[in-house]
């Protein structure tokens, strides 16, 4: 029903990521679609814009309640009423700020999302990396490695599932493995499932579902700015369901201001009218994972990469080809711009964003094996 081959130029755009660099390059790096939004979300802020008037917003219910359906539909999760909901900025800016809670370090994986990683240093706080388990390539939590580097000062374990660049969606055994390595240790667990929606494998499960810990001693940071290529538009959220710590959480956001009239409707369409999108963006994003794999298998054979359950951000180890074929290598040589593995915590690797029409994929892989091949 919907054409994700649709050619739309995004080139003038204020896109940031066409215009950065410019029409010389095919730019694969920063997690935006090159999709159209869905229908329901174009509807929505046309009509609101034609009304030409947007004064100070009365939020209302609709939207929690539409949240609130979703999650019991798509994830089983019950959220009793919205006093367990607060509308945030977006992920980021409430990763900072719940660093900020407890006061002391926070401790996470690497190779981890870049602004997860930095957002307590930017915070005031230390943030405690350890390495993921790497077995050929598939991705785990190193559980001995973290009880080696926690601190009795650590108050925050920053989860993010699923994982950004990893593509794991962590099962529920590896998540209450999370809850007991929290509880053991007394930490707020701050879970980014800014990626849930994006699942091609396995089931995503909401951190604070997990069990009485997880629940009591959790903040789950949400958004549709993957799901539905909203980033600009934004409706995130964060699910809190300890009373005490909701009121603390919103102290320390208190700069956070109001939410917006745009993003409350393209939150209402695409959490609450967007379900049959979703279900063909899917299709669409598991068929392109799948050709870049077997392209990759058949074209960089000497190139190591994780099979992904989830996510449409490719992580990739070209340096078979030689230690220098890395994001630089390609910008220079084949002009596409990908992303540095080094702003996730992890040198060398190179994050490929799929998320765009297949003609564009192939071509940006046409370019790549150019440039290694001659
Ligand atoms: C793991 C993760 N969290 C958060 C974000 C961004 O947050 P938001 O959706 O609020 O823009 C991204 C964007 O790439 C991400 O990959």
């Amino acid at each position: 029903m919907y054409d994700f081959d649709k050619e739309i130029n995004r080139l003038n755009t204020h896109s940031y990521k066409w215009d950065l660099l410019g029409e010389e390059y095919l730019p694969l790096w920063v997690a935006d679609s090159d999709f159209e939004v869905p229908p329901a979300v174009t509807e929505r802020l046309k009509k609101r814009i034609e009304h030409g008037i947007f004064g100070y917003l009365l939020t209302g219910n609709e939207i929690y309640d539409v949240l609130r359906k979703w999650f019991r539909e798509e994830y089983n999760a019950v959220i009793p009423d919205k006093s367990w909901m607060k509308l945030v900025p977006g992920i980021v800016p409430a990763l900072a700020v719940a660093s900020n809670i407890g006061g002391g370090k926070s401790i996470t994986n690497i190779p981890n999302y870049c602004n997860l990683l930095e957002a307590p240093g930017s915070a005031g706080n230390e943030m405690i990396k350890v390495p993921l388990r790497n077995v050929e390539e598939y991705y785990s939590i190193d559980f001995d490695a973290l009880e080696a580097a926690v601190t009795e000062d650590t108050k925050v374990f920053y989860l993010c599932n699923p994982h950004n660049p990893v593509g794991r969606v962590y099962t529920l055994e590896e998540l209450r493995q999370v809850s007991a390595f929290a509880k053991k240790h007394h930490l707020l667990v701050v879970s980014d499932e800014a990626h849930c929606e994006i699942v091609y494998e396995g089931k995503h499960i909401p951190f604070f579902t997990v069990d009485d810990y997880a629940r009591e001693h959790s903040i789950t940071l949400y958004s549709n700015g993957k799901m539905c290529n909203v980033p600009d538009v934004i409706l995130a959220f964060a699910v809190i369901p300890n009373k005490e710590l909701m009121q603390t959480f919103e102290r320390l956001g208190y700069a956070f201001g109001e939410e917006h009239v745009l993003n409350v409707e393209a939150g209402i369409a695409t959490y609450g009218e967007s379900g049959e999108w979703k279900a063909e963006l899917l299709a669409y994003l598991k068929a392109n994972r799948d050709y870049l794999e077997q392209e990759l298998r058949t074209r960089f054979p000497k190139a190591k990469f994780v099979h992904l359950e989830s996510t449409f951000l490719a992580w990739v180890d070209f340096r078979g080809y030689g230690e220098q074929v890395d994001a630089k290598y390609f910008r220079k040589n084949a002009k596409v711009f990908l992303t540095d593995g080094k702003d996730f915590g992890k040198e060398g690797y190179v994050r490929i964003n799929f998320a765009t029409r297949r003609a564009i994929l192939t071509e940006a892989l046409n370019k790549m094996e150019k440039a290694i091949k001659g």
